[in-house]
Parts: structure tokens; C-alpha cells; sequence
């Protein structure tokens, strides 16, 4: 089974520094962002191997991934053979490529994986958002489990003033997952989603559950994206096929945290998790401490 990351897109939050950056490589602490969103993509159990969709332009994310022998060898001449050890622990994940080089929405770069997952059901990972405790995914696969393999999708509450932003479902509360009291719209509990609508106006959302970028879909989603038309800002939309999808395969919905995550999608969000992830590093809590000086928030 695999778990496809799109990462094709121009990362305009973060010019200019994504002009010579791919974003998905912007460090947080030593590691890049995808680094830990790959990590947590072969979480679950059956994942074992990683479809990043690239564009051809970031050629920088696969050196990242690839293994460089002189380069390790160098390091470890140098006496630097823990930093050799970490350079080669990205370059023997098993992630592989697909290419998306004319950005066409969401649905359009998962569809670009389609060859790579081979009719299977398989993962997104949305790779401007990571969960350092990797159970989301998990718990996703525990919930197909018990209803047939059918698709999960991560969802939270948002603001209804902020619907526009994300995909949002329509639905009700069956029940929790193993362990958690949960009849609505707590972390934990699990909804029969009934209906999807991308972007909706305020007035339009049948919910305040938004889709926080985890999926777990049946392959029969990469047929229904070949015919998908565009939807909301002009793109092929994951979630308009998601929405046919639903008039032939049951779906469900786990409640998350989106504080569970950490998210990476702006400079302040990105500047934001460096802090918490420091703060959370007991190896670099004192130091980051240090270096931050007297702060007052
Ligand atoms: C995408 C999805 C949307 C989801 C969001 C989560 O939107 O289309 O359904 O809620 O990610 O971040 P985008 O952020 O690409 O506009």
C-alpha cells in the first residue's frame, strides 16, 4: 500500500524564499518538512512506499531523497559519522516519483499518482500540515477497518467564518474511536459523511467539519478524478470526486485536534512549529531557550 504527498506547487506563501527552495525542503528544526511528513505517511501498517508528486522544476526534493555516496563517505572521513547517518536515513526512505509539471488542483496532482498506486487504496498527505505523534493516519486505517475498507478522512472543527478555506463535509456522529467518549464534534469521534462541498460560502456549509488534509480513499477515487471537471478557483478538486465517490461507497470522518498537527503552510505557521517543535526537543529545548532571549507574548 502507498501514500502519495502532492508537491508540485510553486509555494508563492514563501517567496522569495522558495525561489531557489522548494518549500517542501524549508527546514523545521534540522529536518526538512516533507521529512517528517514522509516519516509519518509510512506509519501506518501495510504503508511501504512514499509517491511524492513532484513537478520537474524541484529537482532539489529528489537529491534530497537520493543517496549520495561521496558526499556520506566525506562526512564520515571527517569524523562526522552521526550526521553521515541521518543524511542516509532520507535517502533509504522508500519514496519514489510521480510528476504533476502543469498544476491543475489538488484532484489533478492525485491523479498524477494513479500508475504509482496500481488500483490499490492508498493515503494523501497534504504536506504543508505533519502530526509528530503519527497516529492520525493510523487511526484513519482503524476506522476503514471496521467498516469494510472503505475511505476515512481527517476532519476538525473550524470557525464559520472561516468555511471558505477548506473542504467541508456534511454528515452525523456514529460513534468513537476504541477508548474515546466522543457523540459530536470532539476529538475522537467518527461521522458517516453524507455529503462534500470545497470551499463553500459561510451560508452554504453543511457543517463546521473541514477536511484537515489526511485521506485514506479506495482506488475506485482515481477513476472518478479522470473524469472530474474543475470546481471551486478553477481546479480539478479532490473533493468534488470525493462527493461522486460518496453516491457509490460509504465514507466516514475522524474528529481530530489540528493542534495534533503541526502546520508549515505560511511563514508564521512554519516560524510557529520550529518554536513548538523546539520547545517539545528536550535536546533543544535549553538552547532554543537561550537563543530566544526574554520574550513576552
Ligand atoms: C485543500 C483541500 C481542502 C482541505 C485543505 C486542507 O485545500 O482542497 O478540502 O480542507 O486542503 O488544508 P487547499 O489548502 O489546497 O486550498
Amino acid at each position: 500500500m502507498k501514500s502519495v504527498i502532492p508537491a508540485a506547487g510553486l509555494g508563492t506563501r514563501f517567496l522569495p524564499a522558495t525561489k531557489a527552495t522548494p518549500k517542501e525542503l524549508l527546514p523545521v528544526l534540522n529536518k526538512p518538512v516533507i521529512q517528517y511528513v514522509v516519516e509519518e505517511a509510512l506509519e501506518p501498517e501495510g504503508v511501504d512506499e512514499v509517491v511524492i508528486v513532484n513537478s520537474h522544476e524541484k529537482p532539489q526534493i529528489e537529491a534530497y531523497f537520493g543517496v549520495d555516496q561521496e558526499f556520506e563517505d566525506m562526512l564520515r572521513s571527517r569524523g562526522k559519522a552521526k550526521e553521515a547517518d541521518a543524511v542516509h536515513a532520507a535517502a533509504a526512505m522508500p519514496v519514489t516519483f510521480a510528476y504533476q509539471d502543469d498544476p491543475k488542483g489538488l484532484g489533478h496532482a492525485v491523479l498524477c499518482a494513479a500508475e504509482a498506486v496500481k488500483g490499490e487504496p492508498f493515503f494523501v498527505l497534504l504536506g504543508d500540515y505533519f502530526v509528530p505523534d503519527r497516529q492520525m493516519c493510523v487511526n484513519m486505517a482503524k476506522v476503514s477497518a471496521e467498516h469494510g475498507n472503505c475511505s476515512v478522512i481527517a476532519v476538525a472543527p473550524v470557525p464559520a467564518d472561516q468555511v471558505s478555506r477548506y473542504g467541508i463535509i456534511a454528515g452525523e456522529c456514529v460513534g468513537s474511536l476504541p477508548g474515546v467518549e466522543a457523540t459530536g464534534e470532539e476529538e475522537g469521534a467518527v461521522w458517516k459523511v453524507t455529503g462534500l462541498v470545497e470551499k463553500p460560502a459561510p451560508e452554504d456549509a453543511p457543517s463546521h467539519l473541514f477536511i484537515v488534509g489526511r485521506y485514506l480513499l479506495t482506488p475506485r477515487i482515481m477513476e472518478l478524478l479522470e473524469t472530474q471537471g474543475a470546481g471551486a478557483g478553477g481546479e480539478i478538486q479532490l473533493t468534488d470526486a470525493m462527493e461522486r465517490l460518496l453516491a457509490e461507497e460509504e465514507m466516514y470522518a475522524v474528529v481530530v485536534d489540528p493542534l495534533e498537527g503541526c502546520d508549515t503552510g505560511t511563514p508564521a505557521a512554519w516560524a510557529a512549529t520550529n518554536a513548538r517543535m523546539a520547545l517539545n526537543d528536550p535536546s533543544q529545548l535549553a538552547a532554543f531557550k537561550e537563543a530566544l532571549g526574554p520574550v513576552s507574548l
